[in-house]
């Protein structure tokens, strides 16, 4: 119902989307007991800490630049099979250091995946780096300055994920003002576990051009107007927001409310298999159960693009293949 039409991705944590059947063929390979996270075709977790906890651990399979070229060009190959022109994946080069394999690999098989998909199927793609607020301000600061000095042309945005309930935005200010000095854009997640404040902070502090979630806004009518008026980007992830529990089913989800409101909304993926999505879906969910028409849905896609953290000469060919 969705299948024809050309979509975007903004918000997509590259190891969130790994195959289940890819991760366990990695974790055969690698010796390691992945049972408590995954079984079968399922991701196991049952809150936002054990998801995340489980998120960890996934990611731990994952070890060598090649893992990271394979499951780079897995993924954009599923997003490129459904239409999809443009990607930006949600990156963790801290994640390759702590595993060993240093952030300078993680990236390069990171891009190399980026390459050969690119090459098969046209997709274009760019790196968000982020920091993960549960491994503390340090580590996200570490983030900041490995995106602004790694002078990789594919890393153009940072942003920072991980434990929401963890201190405030302020205690990561400093990160974000290394990645806005570095012209990296900025893009934040706020308002998916905690409430409107944490998306009040998140413009107080870190002015980003974007928010990943920022779908509890709808419970302050000012942070609304607000979000409106400085024609921030909402990141919205309405399959992986249920998942979570963050509303308790699509008949409650603001996705509708905050577009009428004049907010400028995106829809994406977040950790599709963790949630038993894809971007596929989503685009199915903003028809069958927002009831959103083509038009309405392409309009979100164009917002995507013109949000995008690119060049503008790639904007305005991806506004052209739109
Ligand atoms: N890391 C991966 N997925 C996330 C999410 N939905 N929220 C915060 N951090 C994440
Ligand atoms: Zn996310």
């Amino acid at each position: 119902m969705t299948s024809h039409l050309k979509k975007v991705e903004l918000h997509c944590h590259l190891e969130g989307a790994a195959p289940p059947r890819l991760t366990l063929a990695q974790a055969r390979k690698y010796n390691i007991d992945i049972s408590a996270c995954l079984d079968g075709d399922t991701y196991i977790w049952h809150d936002f800490a054990s998801f995340l906890q489980c998120y960890d651990k996934v990611s731990e399979v994952y070890k060598t630049e090649d893992d990271y070229a394979l499951l780079t060009e897995t993924y954009l190959d599923e997003l490129a099979d459904i239409g999809t022109i443009y990607s930006e994946l949600i990156v963790s080069p801290d994640h390759g250091k702590r595993i060993g394999l240093g952030a300078d690999a993680y990236m390069s098989g990171v891009c190399e995946g980026i390459r050969r998909a690119k090459a098969k199927t046209g997709i274009e793609a760019r790196l968000i780096v982020t920091g993960e607020r549960h491994f503390g301000p340090e580590s996200v600061i570490g983030a900041a300055e490995y995106a602004a000095s790694a002078g990789n042309p594919l890393i153009t945005g940072f942003n920072l994920a991980g434990e929401e309930r963890m201190g405030r935005v302020a205690d990561y200010a400093r990160a974000f003002d290394i990645a806005r000095d570095a012209g990296l854009g900025l893009t934040i997640h706020a308002g998916e576990v905690c409430g409107a404040f944490s998306v009040i902070d998140a413009l107080d502090v870190v002015r980003p051009s974007r928010i990943g979630h920022g779908v509890r806004a709808i419970e302050d009518a000012d942070l609304v107007r607000r979000l409106a008026d400085l024609g921030t980007v909402l990141e919205v992830c309405p399959g992986s927001n249920i998942a979570l529990d963050v509303f308790p089913g699509f008949q409650s989800h603001p996705l509708r409310k905050l577009k009428e409101a004049g907010v400028r909304v995106t829809i994406s993926s977040d950790d599709p298999p963790f949630f038993h999505t894809s971007l596929k879906r989503e685009y199915e969910i903003a028809a069958t159960e927002f009831g959103f028409s083509d038009a309405e849905i392409d309009d979100m896609t164009r917002t995507g693009i013109e949000a995008a953290f690119v060049d503008e000469a790639t904007r305005k060919a991806l506004l052209a293949r739109l």
